[in-house]
């Protein structure tokens, strides 16, 4: 890390596991001396050790194929392209190659990513213009394939097709297949043709749901078509619920919790705890990495994206 003599502007390197001894005694600040002019100044901790971890560079086997995991729930509003959003940016900053997918029509995915991309989705869908001019690098390592109200007219024509319709999206986007470590797809809320194309696409499936009696009933009647689809295509699994909202001041959530932790054991992940954080950072198009890294939103997400990846030390440095 550096530090900026705030006298003469000299930048000097620090390195943090010297100042750790000094946050563990209690410490807030520390008197820093520059070496240059000498200039002494206080320096804030909290602010030393609160880094962005810089992004890795990621490294593909040639070849590998992309996971693909959808984010869906027919009920609105649960966290679904909150954890698109962040869990992408999470495993994009672990290292690995993330390509987003929003197939709503709300086209949320680039606003929280402070894009505007001139195309996405649809473009890819109506074969107007190549894969790669659909795609918006957001970040380092992640990418966007972006929705918004054009895919209304798209969904017309999947709806149209008189053969083959369920397998739209997977067409489409089969040229992409080796270009990612994990494709995320996004999903709106409701049940319409382009969800069904999205688990006819998608390989796994994550499943956000708010600490509520009605999104539990919801989950029910969501896991209930899901095995509808598992009927024609078995690949898709049902492989992780991520309880959001949780609230643990009240007791509704953790009974609603620990009802879930019987009901699905294995699937079942650590919750994203409620986070006003989580509300704001999108006005500043902003992900929580950037908007808030020393939140508790931050620190619920790096967890899923070990969870996610497998990868028990991904973002464990950051904090
Ligand atoms: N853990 C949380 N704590 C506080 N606010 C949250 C949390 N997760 C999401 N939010 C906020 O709740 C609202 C709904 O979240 P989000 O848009 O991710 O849900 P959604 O399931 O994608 O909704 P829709 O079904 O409309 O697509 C957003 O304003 C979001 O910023
Ligand atoms: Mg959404």
């Amino acid at each position: 890390m550096i530090i900026t003599c705030p006298k003469c502007a000299r930048d000097h390197k620090v390195n943090p596991d010297t100042l750790k001894p000094f946050a563990d005694a209690g410490k807030k600040t520390i008197l820093a001396s520059c070496k240059s002019c000498k200039f002494k100044f206080p320096v804030s901790l909290s602010s030393l050790l609160t880094v962005e971890e810089k992004p890795v560079h990621a490294k593909r086997r040639p070849g590998a194929v992309a996971r693909k995991v959808c984010i869906t729930l027919s009920k609105g509003g649960v966290g679904k392209t909150t954890t698109s959003v962040n869990l992408g940016a999470g495993l994009a900053l672990a290292g690995y190659r993330v390509l987003l997918v929003d197939t709503d029509t709300q086209g949320q995915s680039s606003y929280i990513l402070g894009k505007k991309p001139g195309a996405g989705l649809t473009e890819l869908l109506t074969h107007e213009l190549s894969v790669s001019d659909c795609l918006t690098e957001a970040r380092n390592n992640l990418w966007l394939l972006s929705g918004g109200k054009s895919l209304a007219g798209v969904k017309r024509i999947i709806d149209k097709k008189s053969f083959g319709a369920e397998f739209t999206l997977s067409e489409a986007l089969s040229p992409l297949d080796n270009q990612f470590d994990f494709i995320l797809i996004d999903t709106s809320p409701g049940w319409d043709q382009l969800i069904v194309n999205v688990l006819f696409y998608s390989t796994e499936v994550l499943v956000p749901v708010a600490l509520e009696v009605m999104p539990l009933h919801g989950m029910s009647e969501f896991i209930k078509s899901l095995g509808a689809i598992q009927k024609y295509r078995s690949e898709i699994q049902l492989k992780y619920i991520v309880p959001t909202f949780l609230d643990l001041r009240i007791k509704g959530p953790k009974m609603l919790y620990d009802q879930l932790k019987k009901l699905y054991p294995e699937q079942l992940c650590k919750p994203i705890r409620y986070n006003e954080s989580l509300a704001e950072a999108p006005s500043f198009g902003k992900t929580i990495f950037e908007f808030a890294p020393g939140s508790t939103a931050s620190e619920d997400y790096r967890s899923l994206v070990r969870r996610v990846s497998g990868n028990e030390s991904a973002l464990l440095k950051f904090k």
